[in-house]
């Protein structure tokens, strides 16, 4: 940053200290979105219902417009979410060392709900796999990789549907791959999934995808010096792919 000095020079702010204003800043930020969440969480939860309700109750007139604003209220909303949950990852302690088997079971049992009747789950995990960094970190990474597991399948086969985990070490890196059997993603759109606020899925009746889950999850995994990749070579379903430095 170029600052005016006390002669009304200008010249370069130190290299130090404009990293600790930056930290100052980034603290400050992840402060204000750690408060924001409570009251943000109750108009993201509600919202959708009210847009249910209006499309189940409503007159002509609260359907063609009230529940257009409800759902750009709901979409506006969302945003504030990502960006505070953008904001809050300065807090995350990569200091740490997580075991990936157990970083796994944490996310799995947080989409649990919404792979119940569409999916069973294979795990096959390498236990001594460990990474560098904060385990809610790595939980924000492979939670939006399942929740999109679990939206490419319908529910109610979940007999015929499996989504699979594996976790090894291989040349000094922890691998995970989340495959599914669902819908896939069509050749066209490969090039196109992790790009921010692009979504396949419905933004009707208050949906709350934002199309911002991959994004954020490959920044989250560059953050780890690690990569998120798509299988390219899938004949049916999906598989991704998440790599990180592995701790030894
Ligand atoms: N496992 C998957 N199977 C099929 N398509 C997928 C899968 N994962 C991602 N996609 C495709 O990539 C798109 C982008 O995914 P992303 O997670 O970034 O956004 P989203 O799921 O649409 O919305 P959000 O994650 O913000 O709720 C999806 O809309 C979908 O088309
Ligand atoms: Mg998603």
């Amino acid at each position: 940053m170029v600052i005016e000095n006390e002669s009304g020079v200008f010249e370069r702010e130190p290299i130090a200290e404009l990293e600790r204003r930056v930290k100052t800043l980034g603290f400050l930020g992840a402060g204000v979105a750690h408060d924001i969440r409570a009251p943000l969480s109750v108009a993201i939860q509600y919202l959708p219902v009210l847009s249910k309700l209006i499309t189940k109750h409503g007159n002509e007139a609260l359907r063609s417009e009230a529940l257009p604003m409800v759902i750009a209220m709901n979409d506006a909303l969302r945003c504030v979410a990502i960006i505070t949950e953008g904001l809050q990852n300065v807090l995350h302690d990569d200091s740490r060392v997580s075991n990936i088997g157990e970083v796994l079971d944490t996310s799995i049992g947080l989409v649990a709900d919404l792979i119940r009747g569409r999916a069973q789950i294979a795990k096959r995990v390498d236990r001594n796999a460990h990474v560098r960094a904060d385990p809610a970190h790595l939980i924000q990474i492979f939670t939006k990789l399942l929740q999109n597991a679990a939206q490419a399948i319908p529910i109610g086969a979940d007999e015929s549907n499996e989504i699979s985990v594996d976790a090894w070490i291989e040349d000094g890196y922890v691998c995970v791959s989340i495959h599914d059997t669902g819908v896939g993603v069509p050749p066209a759109l490969r090039a196109k999934i992790f790009e921010p606020r692009f979504t396949t899925k419905s933004r009707t009746g208050g949906s709350e995808h934002a199309g911002m889950g991959l994004y954020i999850a490959r920044e989250l995994a560059e953050a780890l010096n690690g990569v998120v990749s798509l299988d390219d070579d899938e004949a049916s379903g999906t598989t991704f792919q998440v790599i990180l430095p592995a701790w030894t």
